[in-house]
């Protein structure tokens, strides 16, 4: 059977409105969380993509068991610190950088030898981020060349830390509070600016937190050893999954579409802001705030005139997902576009920033790169003729999506390589794109 999918015309104007999968950071953070919690945790709505199942199924590896009922998962918590894994457990955490990285810091204090492990392209990318500040709460880690697999024995002489994160990467913020949960006084973190799901989890979940921010960096305090009750929790959408149907939306000619209750919180809305500034139709309605987040219906309207940006970097982080579609609109823009200091996107699923100019130079859009800075030089009457393959050597689902989207508004015929990588963050993509009306083989 043939992984590849083939687009060969545009997509017609569309006016509907769709749901898009649940959000895959808050996912699983609940689950992972719901697992150090004492009691039966219910969350409605779980993404049930490969990395949240590989969440599911790490913490069973590790001894907390769950059951599925309706569209609910019951998760039985026994409190911090209560995973109880055999010796020399390997655990995997498949794709996904989040699993792989928030799960080291729940393991810092667990007394049995757990390895673990990833698919191809998690293989390639640093540990070394998160098993330095771990190591600071007394863990014991041990990896080759801060590589996958990463070996943890946990000790029980964990201590609190002070720590500067520098990268603006939620991953690594989590992992040190996640891991500060399990270290006795106040650990302090001074984080670059990232998406704040886990502070706002810990709010609601009553865990002693504290957060100050300027305009980039936010100082935080947790305070350890705090067992916090099992939770209820419905997870809204996916502001990253919604981010291709938005831009999708915005290069079609007379189209509109509305996506229903997707996450709308100001540290993942980039996207938003930068298409904003370009010029595009995109507006929330029935706004609400729901255990600390906000959530919004998304309204977008096809946009005729693009105006390119000078990108400000402080958006970056915020954007981290969907600056390679940000690319993509500014291809479409009528003038130069830049966009500056992209260094953590070669750190992706794939060297997103490398494959994102090939695929944008395919398509014959001038790009100028000067280290991590790029100007793309727009051409509003982009009309694509030619063949175009793209090989996702690396699986990476962010790539596929952002392809489909380029083959469905640019014309030409395309062939994409790998669609089962939908996957692991957005299986229901292909059929909401059908049923918009795109014609895919
Ligand atoms: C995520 C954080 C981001 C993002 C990833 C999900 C999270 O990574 O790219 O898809 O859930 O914390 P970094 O924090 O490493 O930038």
């Amino acid at each position: 059977m043939s992984k590849h999918i083939y687009i060969n015309e545009k997509i017609a104007p569309f006016n509907k409105t769709i749901k898009v999968t649940s959000d895959k950071s808050l996912s699983i953070r609940a689950v992972l969380l719901a697992a150090q919690a004492v009691g039966t945790s219910k969350i409605s709505n779980l993404l049930e993509s490969e990395d949240v199942l590989n969440a599911l199924k790490m913490i069973k590896k590790l001894g907390i068991n769950y059951k599925k009922t309706k569209n609910c998962y019951e998760i039985y918590g026994f409190g911090l610190n209560s995973f109880n894994p055999k010796n020399n457990t390997i655990i995997n955490a498949g794709n996904s950088g989040t699993l792989g990285r928030l799960i080291l810091s729940l393991l810092i204090k667990t007394n049995k030898k757990v390895k673990l492990i990833g698919d191809k392209s998690l293989s390639k990318r640093d540990f070394s981020r998160v098993t330095k500040p771990l190591k600071l709460f007394g863990a014991n880690i041990k990896s080759k060349k801060n590589f996958l697999p990463v070996n943890i024995q946990g000790t029980e002489f964990v201590r609190p830390i002070n720590y500067v994160e520098h990268i603006g990467s939620a991953q690594v913020k989590t992992a040190c509070c996640f891991a500060a949960l399990l270290a006795p006084g106040t650990t302090v973190i001074r984080a670059r600016k990232s998406r704040n799901h886990t502070e706002l989890l810990f709010k609601f979940l009553k865990i002693p937190i504290k957060v100050k921010s300027n305009k980039n960096f936010d100082f935080i305090e947790v305070k350890g050893l705090h067992q916090y009750n099992a939770f209820n929790y419905s997870i809204p959408g996916d502001l990253s999954s919604s981010a291709f149907f938005i831009v999708l939306t915005l290069l079609s000619k007379n189209s509109q579409i509305t996506i229903r209750n997707v996450n709308i919180n100001e540290s993942r809305i980039g996207l938003i802001k930068i298409l904003k500034m370009m010029n595009c139709k995109i507006n929330f309605k029935n706004k609400r705030i729901y255990k600390g987040e906000k959530t919004a219906d998304i309204f977008v309207k096809s946009s005729k005139i693009l105006k390119p940006i000078n990108c400000p970097s402080n958006l970056n982080s915020s954007a981290i997902d969907e600056l390679i579609l940000c690319f993509l609109v500014a291809a479409k823009a009528d003038g130069i576009s830049t966009f500056k200091d992209l260094g953590e996107l070669n750190k992706k699923e794939s060297p997103r920033l490398n494959i994102s100019i090939k695929l944008l130079r395919m398509m014959g859009i001038k790009v100028l790169r000067k280290k991590d800075n790029i100007k793309i030089y727009g051409k509003p009457k982009l009309d694509l003729k030619g063949n175009y393959h793209v090989k996702n050597f690396l699986k990476d689902h962010r790539i596929f999506m952002f392809s489909c989207v380029a083959a469905l508004t640019l014309n030409g015929n395309w062939a994409i390589e790998d669609k089962d990588s939908i996957n692991t963050s957005f299986p229901e993509f292909l059929n909401i794109l059908k049923n918009l009306g795109a014609n895919i083989n």
